[in-house]
């Protein structure tokens, strides 16, 4: 196992839930490695409680913050310089919701004002995150920012509604203030294109349990776990990926370039005969 990836690092991570969640893993990864940083999630979130354990664990403090609401973000930014000490090294978007899908609405029966919530909440508060940094000038020369998409950005599925869009304007902001913050301060941004993993958000979707077996079988070396994820993501903080920006990175077993795989022929011609 490599050692202090993350050494003398500062950062945010959002999102963790409870011990599933792809940020709550990442935290604990990012600890072993090295780095200090500051938890934070929706105040509803922060009531349900589990986050307090991984905050211990991590020997740090918990910042609640609506990742929609711009104060909330400015706010959360003053009160992790002041723990931390200074300007940060890395941010963490791990945050996804979408009313429509939660209370099971059909693509083709979509209530608009949860559409603009979905967009708002999973896409438009990475770019507040972004927007309040650089106006700040909170990350430091090579920082790192990563947010967490899914392949139905580029491609269509029958059950991911209204979340398609929602991270196709997710990487869509990746690639233009990548753009931006690259030329500005060297800040590079990705989105990693997660497999399907059994969270809060993913187990919300119709029919999820079904599809991650199937994407297990499509894929060569299976589902990616959250274990994995946030390994991956310890990397895209770390110095050794400095000259990765503006990119979507499949982080899925090779499910995204398997056209098929021979056990779901297998499947599909056993289930016929
Ligand atoms: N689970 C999957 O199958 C899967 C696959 C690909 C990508 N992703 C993405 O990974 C990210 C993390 O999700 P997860 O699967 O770990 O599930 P999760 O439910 O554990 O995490 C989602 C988090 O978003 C937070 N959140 C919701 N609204 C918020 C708000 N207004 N402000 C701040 N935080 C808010 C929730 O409190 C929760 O902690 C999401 O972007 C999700 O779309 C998940």
């Amino acid at each position: 196992m490599p050692e202090n990836l993350l050494k003398g690092k500062k950062g945010i991570i959002t999102g963790a839930l409870d011990e599933n969640s792809i940020a709550w893993q990442t935290a604990l990864k990012a600890k072993e490695q090295g780095a200090r940083f500051v938890l934070t999630n929706a105040p509803i979130a922060m009531r349900m409680g589990a986050i307090k354990e991984l905050a211990e664990a991590c020997d740090t403090i918990i910042i609640p913050a609506d990742a929609t609401s711009v104060e909330d973000i400015e706010k959360l930014y003053d009160e992790a310089k002041e723990y931390l000490g200074g300007n940060l090294d890395f941010l963490l978007h791990s945050i996804g919701m979408s009313p429509n899908v939660r209370k099971g609405r059909e693509y083709g029966d979509l209530n608009y004002e949860w559409v603009q919530k979905a967009y708002d909440v999973s896409a438009i508060s990475f770019h507040k995150m972004l927007q309040v940094a650089e106006k700040k000038d909170f990350l430091n020369e090579w920082g790192s920012v990563v947010a967490l998409s899914y392949i139905a950005a580029q491609r269509a599925f029958p059950f991911y509604s209204d979340m398609s869009e929602a991270k196709a304007i997710l990487e869509s902001i990746a690639r233009n203030y990548g753009l931006r913050y690259g030329k500005m301060k060297k800040v590079r941004i990705n989105t990693i294109s997660q497999s399907p993993t059994k969270t809060t958000a993913g187990s919300g979707i119709d029919g999820f349990n079904d599809f991650f077996d199937y994407a297990d079988m499509v894929s060569p070396l299976g589902n990616a776990s959250a274990e994995a994820c946030a390994e991956y993501i310890v990397t895209l903080f770390s110095d050794f990926t400095r000259m990765v920006t503006m990119q979507n990175l499949f982080h899925d077993g090779g499910y995204s370039y398997t056209g098929i795989s021979q056990e779901v022929i297998d499947n599909f011609v056993n289930h016929r005969s």
